[in-house]
This record gives structure tokens, sequence and C-alpha cells, in this order.
């Protein structure tokens, strides 16, 4: 017998002691989100790794997406997002996702993304050369936010002009926009991504990822428009809003944590690997993309009947005290190997190479550039994001010396 737990509205503000709270009672709750959506929420690691696996646990938009409907609360209104540009991966079981994945791996080999390392770190000391000594900036805005635009923009071969607009439409779609504002949004990174897609179609094949993406080929098996456009979108998303926030969690944990900067400071060679440790403290995904229950499945203890939305806190996976021991504390030195916050099994996040290179490149400079960059806000004032998907602040405002 489970009871429904209501979370709290300052859910999205405080997190951590939320999910203490529901993953010492267990590892599965029913739950409503604080807009009122009604989930089976997964707290604890070992059952989120089930869960991201289990394939009675689908990712099929096309078959359950109606069940965000079903469980929403009777006042949530419409989210018409434009179906075109879900037909991706990420909204697929096998074997829809197992072909679309092949064929972008064809395109995103590890090789390509290395060969991006010179690029990554061009970018950065270009932003970096912006920034003032004295001055007090938002991070978020000036660092962390384009460094990774800039990429994935050069990946899809999309000129940076349109970086504004796909900020604010990418903005709109994971946040809790009006239905207006999510139709006007979709509809415009739609017909934008399609005369993209449509142009590097028309030209001879480069060498670029996009191109290449294009023009893969599996056996005589290929991506088709609709499908490039999804990819595309997922890309793009997927790509900046996360890492933009790796990015800015790392440097809030490493100002709230002095010591912790210290060792990094005095060791840089470090930087690479405790980029693990800052996905597994405040990675920038929270609560894991749609699945859902294609038939009863028991759970940590209990049953969730068919037909219910079953949603992943990899933030509270990878805070798990059972998993990892002192777990709301910052050691950069410590392994954090195993943690979930690029998901699990066929859908682990596909950029992660591109994300570590990125966080390794941004963290590098950004420590070597400013060797006294301190807060500038009282860390209580700082607002976090109104997404369960997206686990990053508004603005990290820091005074750079
Ligand atoms: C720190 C940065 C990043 C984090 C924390 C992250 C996290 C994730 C997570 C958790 C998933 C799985 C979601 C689920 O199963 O519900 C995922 C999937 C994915 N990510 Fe990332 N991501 C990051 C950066 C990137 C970048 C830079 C790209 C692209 C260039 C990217 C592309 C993708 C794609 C395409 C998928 C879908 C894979 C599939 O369905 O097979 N991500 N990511």
């Amino acid at each position: 017998m489970t009871t429904l737990t209501q979370l709290p509205a300052d859910y999205i503000q405080k997190p951590h002691e939320v999910h203490d709270m529901l993953r010492a009672e267990g590892p599965v709750q029913e739950v409503r989100l604080p807009r009122g959506l009604k989930v089976w929420l997964v707290t604890r690691y070992d059952e989120a790794k089930i869960a991201l696996t289990d394939p009675r646990i689908s990712k099929n938009v096309h078959e359950g997406g109606h069940l965000f409907d079903v469980h929403a609360p009777a006042n949530a209104g419409r989210r018409d997002f434009n179906p075109a540009l879900s037909e991706h991966m990420l909204n697929m079981d096998a074997p829809g996702h197992t072909r679309l994945r092949k064929l972008v791996n064809k395109a995103f080999t590890a090789r390509r993304i290395e060969l991006m390392r010179p690029r990554i770190n061009e970018i950065a000391a270009e932003l970096i050369a912006k920034l003032n000594d004295g001055d007090e900036v938002d991070l978020l805005e000036t660092f962390a936010f384009p460094l990774p635009i800039t990429v994935i923009c050069e990946l899809l071969g999309i000129p940076i002009d349109n970086r504004d607009e796909f900020r604010e439409w990418s903005n709109t779609l994971l946040s809790f926009g009006s239905n207006e504002d999510i139709v006007h949004a979709s509809g415009a990174m739609f017909a934008f991504l399609s005369g993209h897609v449509e142009k590097v179609a028309a030209q001879e094949p480069d060498d670029t990822f996009f191109s290449a993406l294009v023009h893969a080929d599996d056996s005589g098996d290929r991506l088709n428009t609709q499908e490039l456009v999804s990819m595309a979108f997922l890309l793009l998303v997927a790509g900046h809003e996360t890492t933009v926030n790796l990015i800015g969690n790392a440097v809030l944990s490493l100002l709230r944590n002095p010591d912790q900067m210290q060792i990094l400071r005095e060791r840089p060679e470090l930087i690479p690997a405790s980029g693990e440790e800052f996905l597994r403290l405040e990675g920038p995904v929270n609560i894991a993309t749609f699945r859902y229950t294609k038939e009863p499945i028991e759970l940590g203890g209990v049953t969730i009947p068919e037909n219910e939305l079953v949603m992943v806190s990899l933030v509270a996976a990878n805070r798990d005290p059972e998993r990892y021991p002192d777990a709301d504390k910052l050691d950069v030195t410590r392994s954090a190997q195993g943690h979930v916050a690029f998901g699990h099994g066929i859908h682990f996040c596909l950029g992660a190479p591109l994300a570590r290179l990125e966080f390794d490149v941004a963290l590098t400079q950004l420590l070597a550039r400013f060797p006294n960059l301190q807060l500038a806000a009282e860390p209580e004032t700082l607002v976090w994001r109104d997404s369960t998907l997206i686990r990053g602040l508004h603005t990290l405002p820091v005074r750079l010396a």
C-alpha cells in the first residue's frame, strides 16, 4: 500500500532535502510533482538503474505520450509541442532506437570529438578574453552558456547569429511556459531546422559532423528529413541545456567549498576526473525524461501498475548514501565512477565525451585566469530554474579576480 505524496512547492529550490526524505521512506514513491503531474518517482541508486534499463518500462512517446494528460491534474491545460520535433531516439525503444543511434554513432565518433579540443579551447579563450578583473558578471550568461551553444551550433553547422533565438526557444520548451509560447517556440524551431537540413542535404558531402549525419548510410538505410530535424533538435537542446549547467553548478560548488577549489588550483591535472564528482553531486539533469510502464512491475518493494509514469531522479540516485558515503559532500578527489548523471542503458548520453571535454576546457581556463574568483551574491539568494528536468541556476553572479 503506498500513499500519494505531494512534493512541496519549494521542491525545485531544495530538491536534495526532499529526496532525502523520500529515499528514507523507500526507493520508489507515488508522488505529485509541484505542478500536479502524478508519477512514480525513483530516488535510490539501485532501483534507478533498474528503472532506466527494464524493457517493461518504455520511452515510446508515440504510444505512451497521452499518459501525460491522463496523469496531469484536470486544470493542467494543453501543451501542444510540435510533434515533428519528437521523432528522435530519446523518445523510442529498441529497435527504432537502435537504428537511429547506430546512424548517429557513425557521425558522432570519439575521434571527431577529440579533434574539437583545439577549437573548444579557442572558443573558451575568446570568451574569457572579454572578461575583466574586478567586474561582477553572470557567469552563466558570459561563459557557461556561450561555450556549449557555440560548440553545438558549429557541430551542426548552424550560424551563430541564431544562438539567442535558440536559447529562447529551448528555454521555453524545457520550462513551464504557456501553451501559446510552446506552440510558437516549437514551430519556430521546426521551421528553422527543416530549412537547415534541406540546405545541408543539397550540398556536396564534406567532413563536418552534420554533413556526415545527413549522408550517414547503414547498408542503404539513411535518416529521412523528419528524422534529421528531430535529431538536430535533440542534439541542440541536449547539447547545451545540460553542459551550461554542469559548468555553472560545478563553479557554484567550488565557490561554496574553498578547500576543494584550492585542491583543483594546486593540482589542475585533477580537473578532468573531477568532472565525474560534479556530475554526481549536482548534475544538470534532475528527473530523467519520460518513461512509463507497459505492464505492472515490482520495483523497490512496490507494484507499479500498467500505464503509469515512472520518473527517475538522477540527482537523488547520485546522492544515495548507500552508494556514495558522505554523498552530500563535494570531494574532488573521490572516485565518483558509476554515477547516473548521463543516464544508464541504451539511452546513455550520446554526448558524454563532448560534455566531459567542454567541462575540462572550461574549468581549466577559468581557474587559471581568475585565481580569486568569488561568489557575488549570498548563496541563499540564488534561484534555481523552474524545471524538474534541468537542475541549473537562473544566474550565477561572480566577482572576477
Ligand atoms: C553535462 C552534460 C550532459 C548531461 C548531464 C547529459 C545527460 C543526459 C542524460 C541523463 C541522458 C538520458 C536521459 C534519459 O534516459 O532519460 C542523455 C541522453 C542524450 N544526450 Fe546528453 N547530457 C549532456 C550533454 C550532452 C551533449 C553535449 C549532447 C550532444 C552533443 C548530448 C546528447 C544526448 C543525446 C542525443 C541523448 C539521447 C541518447 C539516446 O536516446 O540514445 N548530451 N543525456
